[in-house]
């Protein structure tokens, strides 16, 4: 099912039921005045519209579509399952989750279930065929908003409940207990099992828990969230067969494998609040959004929420200067979403999230931001141009739920061994240099990529590494990261060491891990590595091109691999640390220490130049993204500046900023602080 949005969908969460009945009179001519074309209504609204057990009255929310609609905006219309009401919590206090340290959580504030509990499942499911019966075949609705955010709060659940149901998933996986022992590798510290009533979920324990063991109640988490939201997937595929569904993603974030969950939606739709207070924020929003588009790549996805200013859960809350909500908007825009939707219409008068930003503040209309919001809902509808354009990259980062969760296991070489900031060691590297890029897992179809970059790849499974294999014989370049192929999918290491399957393309192996300590850097030499004009510091005493490395080295034994980079300094001095392999028609760099931009750059830039990847620009200004929406001759290419200063880019041939007064095509644009350009 897809969308068929005629232009940008703009809108927000809309929570009518916090104010007087009245105020909905006001919020249909604002609405109207900003642009407003898309809401969601009746997030958190279970209390409204079931008060006690089985008293289900929608009335209110019918209303409150009758009139969206008689004022021409859509609805993406909430579940409402996010936050169950405090009757369903005080007749089944069993239903409330469990923390690993056995505390368990009140309710109070939102998301208190545990997503295995019976209880809760039926509430959900009662609660849902009814919305579906009395809502969903109103006019108004465009698709449905399923829960909100989950594995926001809760991250997993360690109760009584929770462990009877990892049981029964781990009796489907393994079949039999002898199977589980070695899976989990239970001859070590006496864990072998006799039957499965004796296994619990990886609780407080003396020590560290078995890896395995933490490993899957990992998968079975995702799982049963999943689970859970199937219960409602299968009631609205089955009522309102019509109506797409998505759910709202809090981050691309460990307790949800997005891979697996994706299959279950129509739509990706997405929440995002950088920081604004720190000027690299948009970084991790590109990455996050390359990564989200590529889960349903044949479909736009959805900007469920952003804030229009502040937010108020950090500990100190920085509001958007003029400008940089426009910017942050044309950004999602640019990487993919159909969508520009916030969190929220107005203000709350009450309540955790009062000092929230709001399309309409406290103040009222009469305020900066409902102007620039105002502006910014017309200029939308004015720019119909990106809507529904799909993008494809020939650049990919790897990206593995398994290998991530059992990457950050404990008693590990090291704990600060972070898989994001790898991601956006390599994300921020690859889009300084204005390269398009998607994510795919390693077992995805790679045909259509040059150059994958693999950040610790620590889980690989044979079939994975085959696939890896046989794209780099075909032509693929590859670049892999420290701390990969070490362990298979029951987290026991590969026989022969690091990066075990992979040893052959890599042309090396891992002998030893090198953790740094906690401020620790060295010197790499890259005087091996060609195809570079990088920014790496070449003026180094010597004249040596040198960069720094930090949080990770190995000491590797070579069998093929050239060696493009060296350690200049630290335990490991002389010995390699970048390595270059040809396997068929196919290039494989190794990088095995953590590098610093200048050296990701230097590496990326050669991995490339091998790869025959193009920019999209021969050079951007830092702070400065470029972005390229669409395919062939339909693609527009943003330019977004980042910063509060104006800055001049040029451009590979004349082109025409669609979103300029007096647009006429020009081989360069200049852009004000937190200015956009839409080119063609
Ligand atoms: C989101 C959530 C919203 C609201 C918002 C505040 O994570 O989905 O309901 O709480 O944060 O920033």
């Amino acid at each position: 099912m897809t969308l068929d949005f005629a232009s940008i969908r703009y809108g927000g969460d809309y929570n009518p039921e916090h104010w007087p009945v009245e105020k909905i009179d006001e919020d249909m001519e604002l609405m109207r005045r900003a642009g407003v074309n898309l809401v969601s209504v009746g997030i958190f609204g279970w209390a409204t519209a079931e008060p006690t057990q089985g008293a289900f009255d929608f009335s209110f929310y019918r209303m409150v579509l009758d009139r969206l609609h008689a004022n021409g905006i859509g609805v993406c219309m909430a579940t409402m399952t996010a936050s169950p009401p405090p009757w369903l919590t005080h007749r089944h206090p069993e239903m409330l989750p469990q923390r690993v340290d056995g505390v368990t959580l009140s309710p109070g504030a939102r998301q208190q279930y545990c997503p295995s509990s019976p209880v809760f499942r039926q509430a959900v499911g009662s609660f849902v065929t009814a919305l579906a019966a009395e809502l969903g075949d109103h006019p108004a609705i465009r698709l449905w908003h399923i829960h909100n955010e989950y594995g926001c709060h809760i991250k997993g659940c360690w109760c009584d409940v929770s462990a009877e149901a990892f049981r029964s998933w781990l009796h489907h996986r393994y079949g039999s207990i002898e199977e589980l022992n070695r899976a989990w590798t239970t001859t070590f510290w006496s864990q072998g099992y006799s039957e499965f009533a004796e296994i619990l979920p990886p609780r407080v324990a003396p020590t560290f828990p078995n890896n395995a063991q933490q490993l899957d109640f990992a998968r079975f988490t995702s799982d049963e969230l999943q689970d859970l939201m199937r219960v409602e997937v299968d009631i609205l595929r089955r009522d309102t067969p019509t109506v797409p569904l998505t759910t709202n993603f809090a981050a691309v974030m460990p307790p949800l494998d997005l891979w697996k969950w994706t299959k279950d939606l129509d739509v990706v739709s997405f929440d995002n609040y950088p920081d604004p207070s720190d000027p690299e924020s948009f970084r991790i929003a590109a990455m996050d959004y390359d990564i989200v588009r590529s889960f349903l790549p044949e479909q736009p996805w959805l900007l469920m929420e952003q804030a229009p200013s502040a937010v108020n859960w950090r500990v100190r809350n920085a509001p958007k200067p003029a400008g940089k909500m426009r910017a942050s908007s044309w950004q999602a825009v640019a990487h993919g979403s159909d969508s520009v939707l916030f969190f929220q219409w107005r203000a709350s008068p009450g309540g955790a999230e009062k000092f929230h930003s709001a399309m309409v503040g406290h103040t009222g209309p009469d305020s900066r931001v409902f102007r620039e919001i105002t502006a910014l809902g017309n200029e939308l509808a004015a720019h119909p141009e990106p809507t529904g354009l799909r993008t494809h990259s020939d650049t990919a980062l790897l990206l593995d739920w398994d290998s991530w969760w059992a990457g950050e296991l404990d008693s590990h070489p090291t704990a600060d061994l972070k898989l994001r900031d790898q991601f956006l060691d390599w994300h921020s590297a690859i889009s300084a240099a204005a390269v398009q890029t998607d994510a795919v897992h390693p077992a995805g179809d790679l045909s259509p990529y040059r150059l994958i970059i693999a950040p610790s790849l620590y889980l690989i499974t044979q079939e994975s590494a085959d696939n890896l294999a046989g794209w780099v014989n075909d032509g693929g370049v590859l670049v892999l990261n420290y701390f990969s192929g070490v362990a298979d999918e029951r987290d026991r290491i590969h026989p022969g060491g690091a990066p075990g399957p992979l040893r052959e393309l890599v042309g090396a192996t891992v002998q030893e891990w090198w953790p740094l300590q906690q401020g620790e850097q060295l010197r790499v030499s890259l005087d091996g590595l060609s195809g570079t004009n990088s920014n790496a510091n070449n003026n180094g005493a010597d004249g040596t091109r040198t960069v720094g490395a930090d949080v990770f080295t190995e000491d590797l034994v070579l069998h093929g691999a050239e060696v493009v980079g060296s350690y200049a300094d630290g335990g490991l001095a002389g010995a390699p640390a970048v390595l270059r392999n040809k396997v068929g028609k196919g290039t494989v760099y190794y990088v095995s220490a953590r590098l610093d931009r200048a050296g990701t750059t230097a590496v990326l830039q050669a991995a490339g130049a091998d790869a025959g990847v193009q920019p999209l620009l021969p050079a951007l200004p830092d702070g400065v993204e470029a972005v390229r929406r669409g395919d062939g001759d339909a693609a527009l290419l943003f330019v977004i500046n980042h910063t509060d200063e104006s800055v001049t880019v040029p451009l590979p041939s004349a082109m025409t900023d669609l979103l300029a007064d007096n647009a006429s095509a020009t081989d360069s644009v200049q852009l004000a602080g937190y200015g956009v350009a839409m080119l063609r």
